[in-house]
């Protein structure tokens, strides 16, 4: 089995999980699975970031320690990932004992290499995204230019604080060439290719070194050769990924799943993953990852969510009322992976109620219904083999040319364009017709065809609806979970046993009133 991992970003547990952290964790979860049902071992990793300033900041506020609001808040997140069916294997928290050792032992080795020297930094910081900003970058606030500084965060629109601190700082103006030539000769380590090539641009203007340590807060993994600093939250938190995979703890691990295939990130940390986590791991004499890929922001009414705007919403909240696999299905195909898309309510009940009511939930009830009527609720052993047949075979290979673009959109569409082939089949035969006329091996052979179909869209689509694909396979009559198949034998044509139990039972999706 090849092994293949993804990884999320690692949550800061300053907030509560929103759709925008759903929106990444979902796109993962589809990719693993599928790629466990295509055959791969696979290693899916998320968890949360619980150093730093910010972190800091948010348990005074409430009152608690920063261990108490950390364990708080990334229980939240393991909660939210279950009740969306995240199938991670692993979840891996910044404050554990493994990860400390781990970023000791990296930052040990690139120091001990000479990548890591002692200087003082000055700058202008924005404390909720951890890092500095050069006086170019910044942008004028809401209410103007905030007085005492130069100009407000780009990404949170608040001021910056001026900083001046002795820290160690991290070579990277040394990896610009090693950088570009890396990219050169990978050109699919960063995607979508817009993203590649702002990574590029950026590379190119020339690379500051950085800071990776602070003295100024005591939350976080202490420096080992200079315990008076702690590492900086992004040196810390990038390492989560090579923890999780056994670095410091088990080499032979980690040389397993290393280099990671997929590091899947919002487009605003995407310089962390595509510039400085490469050089780190390139100073440290390991792998860059095989692709960083940046999805773009799921916007409500416009504007990215934040504590600040009040507009965020808790996957909680939707699933209540889409169940987890509406949720799951809306923010995959509703928007391409890539650019931003905007959420609303109201196109969200309106794809649920066309793809997941209608389309999906129309054709499992209606062939369950008439081959429980037509056919005694047994699967018969005739089939037409009619066009249905290759239009499965084109659904699988649709989906499949879509998730190797990680094009969840396409990939999903192919499968419930099978969905709409398959509707417009039944009304082309109507086999209440041939029943009426008596003619039962007819019926036989187009029902026949029919709940192929359905097995086949039961297990292509358990990736993205895995609740509702499991209990269609179960209906059907299948021994086992969707899950537990292997493509493409699964899919080959003519599965679905004959004779057996067939299940009607109530809607999978129930039609949403707007
Ligand atoms: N802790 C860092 C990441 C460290 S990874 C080594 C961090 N955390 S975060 O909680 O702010 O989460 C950021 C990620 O959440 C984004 O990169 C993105 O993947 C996801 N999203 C947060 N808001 C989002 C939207 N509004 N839309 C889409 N994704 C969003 O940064």
């Amino acid at each position: 089995m090849p092994p293949f991992s993804v990884t999320t970003p690692i949550y800061y547990v300053n907030d509560v999980p929103h759709i925008g952290h759903a929106y990444t964790t979902i796109a993962a979860d589809v990719l693993a699975r599928w790629r466990r049902l295509s055959g791969d071992e696979v290693f899916f990793l998320t968890g949360t970031d619980e150093h730093g300033l910010k972190m800091a900041q948010a348990a005074e506020a409430q009152g608690l320690t920063p261990e108490d609001w950390a364990d708080r808040t990334s229980e939240r997140f393991r909660e939210a990932w279950k009740e969306l069916r995240i199938s991670n294997d692993d979840f891996i928290r910044t404050t554990e004992p493994r990860h400390y050792r781990a970023v000791q032992e990296m930052l040990q080795k690139v120091y001990d290499g000479g990548d890591i020297e002692l200087g003082t930094y000055e700058g202008l910081y924005c404390v909720a995204c951890e890092a500095y900003y050069v006086e170019d970058e910044l942008v004028p606030g809401d209410a103007g230019v905030s007085p005492g500084t130069p100009g407000n965060c780009p990404i949170h629109g608040r001021p910056v604080q001026r900083m001046r601190e002795e820290n160690y700082f991290f070579k990277l103006s040394r990896y610009q060439d090693r950088l570009l030539e890396h990219y050169d000769a990978h050109p699919e380590a960063v995607q979508p290719e817009t993203r590649r090539n702002e990574v590029l641009g950026f590379i190119r203007q020339g690379l500051q070194d950085f800071s990776i340590s602070r003295t100024s807060i005591s939350w976080g993994v202490p420096i080992p050769w200079d315990p008076r600093h702690v590492a900086y939250v992004w040196f810390d938190a990038l390492i989560n990924y090579c923890t999780a995979m056994g670095y410091g703890s088990d080499r032979e691990r980690f040389e397993h799943w290393w280099p990671v295939d997929y590091h899947l990130v919002g487009k605003d940390i995407l310089r962390f993953h595509a510039v400085y986590w490469p050089a780190m791991l390139m100073a440290a004499g390991e792998a860059p990852p095989k692709c960083v890929f940046a999805h773009g922001w799921l916007l409500v009414g416009g504007e990215k969510m934040s504590k600040t705007r009040l507009n965020q919403i808790a996957p909680g909240d939707l699933v209540t009322t889409f169940g987890s696999d509406g949720v799951r299905y809306h923010f995959l195909r509703d928007q391409n992976f890539g650019p931003d898309g905007d959420f609303s309510y109201e196109a969200m009940v309106a794809r649920y109620n066309a793809d997941l009511a209608n389309n999906f939930g129309n054709l499992a009830s209606r062939v369950l219904n008439m081959a429980v009527n037509y056919l005694g609720g047994v699967a018969p052993a005739e089939r037409e083999d009619g066009p249905l047949r290759e239009q499965s075979a084109a659904a699988l290979d649709g989906l499949s040319a879509g998730m190797t673009k990680l094009d969840f959109a396409g990939g999903f569409g192919a499968v419930w364009e099978l969905i709409r082939s398959a509707n417009a089949y039944i009304e082309d035969r109507a086999p209440w017709a041939l029943q009426k006329a008596g003619d039962g091996a007819a019926v036989a052979a187009v029902l026949g065809d029919c709940l192929e179909v359905l097995r086949l869209v039961a297990l292509l689509a358990s990736p993205i609806i895995p609740d509702a694909a499991g209990e269609l396979w179960r209906r059907l009559g299948l021994p086992g979970t969707p899950e537990d198949q292997r493509l493409p034998a699964a899919a080959a044509w003519g599965s679905l046993p004959a004779g057996s139990a067939l299940e009607r039972g109530p809607a999978l999706f129930p039609r949403l009133e707007g």
